[in-house]
């Protein structure tokens, strides 16, 4: 599958999920996540997002590696998402910034 990763905490541009061919992103307060279940490995959202936060599973930086247990479980409680939206408000500000987990948001 692929995976959601750090940088879109804060930012959450929701470009990728116009493209997503199965609807598979799911919506929390300032992040999203894959269902890892429903992703048929298309790769077509890795490219959309202006914060490069998506990785195919096989290619997640090391240091990432959280975010499998995350997209997972998040996908199970947060609701569907298939349209883009506005991005989080400052999120030109948080793009870039390392390990923003401490911010994510339930
Ligand atoms: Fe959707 Fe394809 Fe991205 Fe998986 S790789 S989340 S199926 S757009
Ligand atoms: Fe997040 Fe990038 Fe999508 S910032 S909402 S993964 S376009």
């Amino acid at each position: 599958a692929f995976i959601v990763t750090d940088n879109c905490i804060r930012c959450k541009y929701t470009d990728c999920v116009e493209v997503c061919p199965v609807d598979c992103f799911y919506e929390g307060p300032n992040f999203l996540v894959i269902n890892p279940d429903e992703c048929i490995d298309c790769a077509l959202c890795e490219p959309e997002c202006p914060a490069n936060a998506i990785f195919s599973e096989d290619e997640l930086p090391e240091n990432q590696e959280v975010y499998v247990e995350l997209n997972k479980d998040l996908a199970d409680v947060w609701p569907n998402i298939t349209e883009k939206k506005d991005a989080h408000p400052d999120a030109a500000t948080w793009d870039g910034i390392e390990d923003k987990l401490e911010h994510l948001e339930r």
